[in-house]
Formats: structure tokens, C-alpha cells, sequence
């Protein structure tokens, strides 16, 4: 893609998907160009730069791939929090509000020491209750969270203000407003 020049130009926008009336943020496209993709682990690392961090966490699914290259990056260890029954150890497990219905979250009870300071990572904040659940797991092994950094904020959904009640510094590459 030629004259790309911010993170947000590398996303792209699938009109009614997973349902009619959804405007899906596809970050396909911005991992698949070398250019975005390091571009937005640079970003999301930024205001970390001389932070003591231990461990990466990654969301499931996309906060998967952006948490491997970032802890990559660092030179730290990565864990997933996985949707349920996917982590083969001993799991502790939070319950999260979905559009329809109820998720769960689970994250290996062994994964992260208490005291350790934890980058939380994902492609996108809404509601906030993904990152919300997970944030709890951390912080029930005694996890330290310095940041939660995401790839793009939905603002009108309100997952900001949630993580920030939470006490989280919550930092995002960019922004779309509207539903
Ligand atoms: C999407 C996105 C975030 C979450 C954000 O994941 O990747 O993880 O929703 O929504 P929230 O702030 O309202 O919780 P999804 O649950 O669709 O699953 P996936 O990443 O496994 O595809
Ligand atoms: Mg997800």
C-alpha cells in the first residue's frame, strides 16, 4: 500500500461483519505489512520505554500475536489468556459480559509471580470486558499492571473509562468513533 503513514491507515473497515449494522476493524491488513506491523509494536511500547516490565499477557486471539512480538521485542516472556478449556494446566478463571450472553477467561495459575510487573495487550478495546477480566487474573496472582496498550479504541463503548476506574493507564494507537 503505497504513502501509508499512521497505524490507522494500515486497518480496514469490513461493512456487516460478524452481523449486518457491524463496522468490523480488520487488523488483518496492518500485521500483514511489515511496515504497520512494526510500526504498531514500536507504538504500543512507547510510553513503556525504560519501564521495568517482567511479562507480556496477551488476549486472546490477535492479543496473541501482538503480545509475541512485543515481549519478543522486550525480551521477556509472554502469557495467554485464553477463552476456556484451552490452557492445558491448573487455570483461575473470570466470567466477562459479552453482547449476548457470558465469556469466560482463563490463565495458567502458575503464569505470572506475585510482584511481577505485566503489560496487558490486545488488538481492540470496546466494553472493555475482556481486558477487564483479564486484568483480574493478573492482579489475582499478584501481578503488577504497569499499562494496557491495544491497537484501537472504540470510544463510544466506554472500555477506556472502565480500565481507568480499574486504575489502568490505558494507552491506544487510534481511534474510531461511532458504532
Ligand atoms: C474482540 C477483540 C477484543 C474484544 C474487545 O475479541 O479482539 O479482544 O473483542 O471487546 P470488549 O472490549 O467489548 O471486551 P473477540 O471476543 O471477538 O474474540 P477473538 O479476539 O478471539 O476473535
Ligand atoms: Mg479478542
Amino acid at each position: 500500500m503505497p504513502n501509508q503513514t499512521s497505524v490507522k491507515d494500515y486497518i480496514r473497515t469490513i461493512v456487516d461483519f460478524p452481523h449486518e449494522g457491524i463496522l468490523f476493524r480488520d487488523v488483518t491488513t496492518l500485521f500483514a505489512d511489515p511496515r504497520g506491523f512494526r510500526m504498531a509494536i514500536d507504538q504500543m511500547l512507547h510510553p513503556y520505554a525504560g519501564m521495568r516490565i517482567d511479562k507480556v499477557v496477551g488476549l486472546e486471539a490477535r492479543g496473541f500475536i501482538l503480545g509475541g512480538a512485543i515481549a519478543h521485542q522486550l525480551s521477556v516472556g509472554f502469557v495467554p489468556v485464553r477463552k476456556k478449556g484451552k490452557l492445558p494446566g491448573t487455570t483461575i478463571s473470570e466470567d466477562y459480559t459479552l453482547e449476548y450472553g457470558e465469556a469466560v477467561v482463563e490463565l495458567h495459575d502458575d503464569a505470572i509471580a506475585a510482584g511481577e510487573k505485566v503489560l496487558v495487550v490486545d488488538d481492540l478495546l470496546a466494553t472493555g470486558g475482556t481486558a477487564a477480566a483479564g486484568i483480574k487474573l493478573v492482579e489475582r496472582l499478584g501481578g503488577e499492571i504497569v499499562g494496557c496498550a491495544f491497537v484501537i479504541d472504540l470510544p463510544d463503548l466506554g472500555g477506556r473509562k472502565k480500565l481507568e476506574a480499574l486504575g489502568m493507564d490505558v494507552h491506544c494507537l487510534c481511534a474510531f468513533e461511532g458504532l
